[in-house]
């Protein structure tokens, strides 16, 4: 049944509820970033429904009338439904893109919420304390203990239903991605499942793997006739507007002369549903550097009871580290940035990956090109309100390539869908243990970071059904964010990148094997899914500008612009962002960004630079970075760049305040330098430009150790030159620039 939408255009809560028609049923909301919380929530809900038959709805909140939340408890009271609430915390303790809207709602009028988004809320939508009298809800938070305000959002949001009235049902799960968002979960799991059953008066039944108890796939895999379906086939494509291009290409009506570039037909607004597909206009190397590195994370080492240490030495490998610079086109898609906001891309996999886990899979091309889709399957309970885990009717292969991460770590309870498909009695029992010892696994499994086809490699009897690998194994491929690096008020159509590969090497444990056998000598070098389809990306690019003579601003052809999705265009869009330069650029601007961290900064110190070049009647204000790298002549980013700046400035051709400071961490012969030692070493002058001059402090870069070194150093700056007395008042002083949004900080983890 086609349900109603409501006057903001979301689809009405209580219909959907009413329409289910279900004695009991669960409902859980997700606040999801990359796709984390919505599959914890598909997880308990899938669960749930296993073991208790109790039907779930797993609902992203941007889609319904979260307003009806009232309604359907003054209308249908709290015996029935028992909501769930899954929440990310994002960046500095900021809801989701999906939840923004509910959170605003929600916390209108407790004075937690945001002060913009409280206006916005009409007198009469605005909840008193009761307004949800007995709501009862589980709550699973997920944060990272990295960040300053950890699970803000899961916690803030608790309290809040708690005041209006709601009542938890088991206690308030927290994640933390730091440590182990899925151990923090299961445990959660475990306890909540307990909980439910309690609530809804029904069994407790025993938790573990059911081993005997057949997998009943999520969904039927249909074949769609290809002639029928060409004009809605998806290609890779993240919305609904480009399979009509497709359409018209192929009845005619599309013409390249109309229509050169890659013009969307529909909507023409994008955001993290509807990405814009942005040419790459120009990728180049920043620095390539090989050097041998200890094997893997020393963490990977720490020996279990009887495991064997792995020697540092038995482990040195060569890994060569790349770091790109990449323009995005934005063309004339409307869409627009702020120096300092985010570009969300979606990589897709490499194709040979897909080639081995096909060939694992053992399933032919004939099948890998099919066209499919899902359909529910009515066997499995959870299927009627099953999410389509990617746009279809589409091949196969478009399944595995653009829309599935096949290189995603397999999970416990995946582990467990798979040993009911191994006809091998061994090996069937080999993998349920894993699925069930978490110890076993963690050594095995999680930390040598074991994919599907690794999976399917060491246990060759496992035969699951291709169905169940794209309709429920596979997770979706997660958006990845890059600090947006050139500056909007010089470049405002097109956006720069500047990503770092992810490659680093792990011991290859055999997972059908122990940890401490002697087949586990070896270490694997894997690679990061994004950057790595980046360097992919720009090697095809420079291969293909080297074929037509170094045309280095058209490396395609109109083959290639003719395809569905046409080469070199990548699926994206801007997140905005609270990172900004102060509105009066006569303030002074400190900058602390080592390695990828100066993403930002090159935007930043290129955006003032320009204004001093071209607008000296501004009187741009001091602009100090602090930069850290390795070596000087290995992996110093935009060093030609900056060169280039600082040789302007000194000569007098464009008056402005500019230093790059530099501190080098890897250079034979000298003292490691890190960037908060060269702010130490200029202690009095930021102090001058922040303390007196009331400039602004920006950091970029790595969360976990160098932000908050960072932190460390500036409050012990604020102690000695600023007059504070004691650190309580340095610590204060800090906190003070922070609320006034002169301390920003563009961290990940
Ligand atoms: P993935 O396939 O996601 O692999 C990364 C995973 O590999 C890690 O989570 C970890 O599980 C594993 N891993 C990595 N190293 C090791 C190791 N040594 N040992 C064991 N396991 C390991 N990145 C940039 O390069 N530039 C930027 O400007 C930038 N800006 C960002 C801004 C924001 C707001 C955020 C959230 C992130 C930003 N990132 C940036 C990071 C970026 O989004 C990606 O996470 C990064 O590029 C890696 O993506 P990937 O797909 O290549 O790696
Ligand atoms: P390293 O040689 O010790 O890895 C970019 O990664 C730069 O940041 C490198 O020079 C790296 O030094 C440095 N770095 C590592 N940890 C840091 C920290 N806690 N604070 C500041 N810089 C750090």
């Amino acid at each position: 049944k086609e349900i109603t939408k409501s006057s903001a255009g979301k689809k009405s809560l209580v219909e959907k509820l009413r329409s289910q028609n279900n004695e009991n049923q669960l409902v859980f909301f997700y606040g999801s970033q990359t796709g984390t919380a919505e599959d914890l929530a598909t997880r308990l809900g899938t669960e749930c429904t296993k073991k208790y038959s109790l039907p779930v709805l797993v609902c992203d909140p941007e889609e319904y009338d979260m307003m009806e939340l009232v309604e359907w408890i003054e209308n249908e009271g709290t015996e029935s439904t028992l909501f769930g609430f899954f929440m990310a915390t994002y960046g500095e303790g900021e809801p989701t893109d999906n939840t923004v809207d509910f959170y605003e709602w929600i916390m209108a009028g407790s004075g937690k919420g945001d002060d913009e988004g409280e206006e916005e809320i009409d007198d009469d939508e605005l909840l008193e304390s009761g307004s949800l009298r007995g709501l009862p809800y589980v709550a699973f938070g997920l944060g990272n203990k990295t960040y300053e305000h950890y699970n803000a959002i899961g916690k803030r949001l608790d309290q809040r239903l708690a005041k209006l009235g709601g009542v938890r049902v088991g206690e308030l799960g927290l994640g933390d991605d730091d440590d182990s968002m899925e151990e923090d979960f299961l445990a959660w799991k475990t306890a909540v499942l307990v909980d439910i059953a309690k609530h809804f008066g029904l069994q407790v039944t025993a938790s573990g793997a059911q081993r005997d108890a057949p997998h009943v796939p999520l969904f039927d895999l249909v074949n769609v006739a290809e002639d029928n379906a060409l004009e809605r086939i998806y290609y890779g494509e993240h919305s609904n507007k480009t399979p009509r291009r497709w359409q018209m290409l192929k009845n005619g009506t599309l013409d390249q002369e109309d229509d050169p570039k890659y013009v969307e037909t529909e909507k023409t607004t994008y955001d993290s549903k509807h990405p814009h597909y942005g040419r790459i206009l120009k990728s180049r190397p920043l620095f390539v550097d090989v050097h041998d590195e200890y094997g893997f994370d020393s963490n990977l080492l720490l020996p279990k009871a009887g495991h064997k240490r792995y020697q540092v030495s038995d482990c040195k490998v060569r890994i060569e580290r790349h770091c790109l610079h990449v323009d995005l086109d934005l063309g004339d898609s409307g869409l627009k940035y702020v120096t300092g906001d985010h570009v969300g891309v979606w990589p897709v996999n490499d194709e040979e990956h897909v080639q081995r886990l096909a060939q694992a899979l053992n399933i032919s091309h004939g099948v890998l090109d099919s066209v499919v889709q899902l359909n529910p399957n009515k066997k499995n309970m959870s299927a009627a309100n099953a999410k389509m885990p990617f746009p279809a009717p589409c091949t196969v292969r478009t399944a595995l390539v653009n829309y599935l991460d096949v290189s995603s770590t397999i999970k416990q309870h995946q582990l467990e869908i798979l040993a009911k498909y191994a006809d091998d009695p061994a090996e069937r029992t080999a993998l349920f243990e894993l699925s069930e010892n978490r110890e076993r696994y963690v050594t095995l499994i999680e930390k040598s970071r074991k994919d599907l086809a690794d999976i399917l490699e060491a246990f060759p009897s496992i035969a699951v059904p291709i169905v169940v690998v794209i309709g429920e194994l596979l997770p979706r491929i997660a958006v990845r964010y890059y600090s947006i690096s050139s500056s909007s008020v010089e470049e405002p159509t097109k956006v720069g990148i500047t990503a770092v590969m992810v490659r680093y090497a792990i011991p290859s444990c055999h997972p059908a094997h122990r940890a401490d056998d002697k087949k586990n000598d070896s270490v694997v070098i894997r690679e990061g899914l994004a950057t790595s389809w980046l360097q992919r990306l720009h090697e095809q690019r420079t291969e293909s500008a080297s074929r037509t003579n170094g045309a280095a601003a058209a490396p395609f052809s109109q083959e290639d612009e003719a395809l569905p999705i046409p080469r070199f265009h990548l699926p994206m869009y801007i997140r905005t962002s609270n990172f900004k330069l102060p509105k009066n650029p006569r303030l002074p601007v400190v900058m602390v960004g080592p390695g990828t961290g100066v993403a930002p900064f090159r935007a930043f110190v290129r955006e003032r630079f320009h204004l001093a070049k071209t607008r000296p009647e501004m009187q741009v204000g001091p602009t100090w970075l602090f930069y850290g790298c390795r070596h000087p002549d290995k992996d110093f980013l935009y060093r030609d760049e900056f060169e280039q700046m600082e040789k302007e400035v000194a000569d007098g051709s464009v008056k402005l305040d500019l230093r790059i400071l530099k501190a080098y961490s890897r250079v034979e012969g000298q003292k490691k330098q890190y960037v908060q030692h060269m702010v130490q070493q200029h202690a009095e002058d930021v102090w001058n430009m922040i303390g007196k001059q009331k400039g602004s402090f920006y950091v970029c870069g790595d969360a976990k150790h160098m932000a908050h070194d960072v932190h460390e150093t500036l409050t012990a700056l604020a102690l000695d030159h600023g007059n504070l007395g004691t650190e309580e008042r340095a610590k204060t002083w800090v906190k003070d620039l922070k609320s006034q949004s002169r301390y920003l900080e563009d961290v990940w983890a």
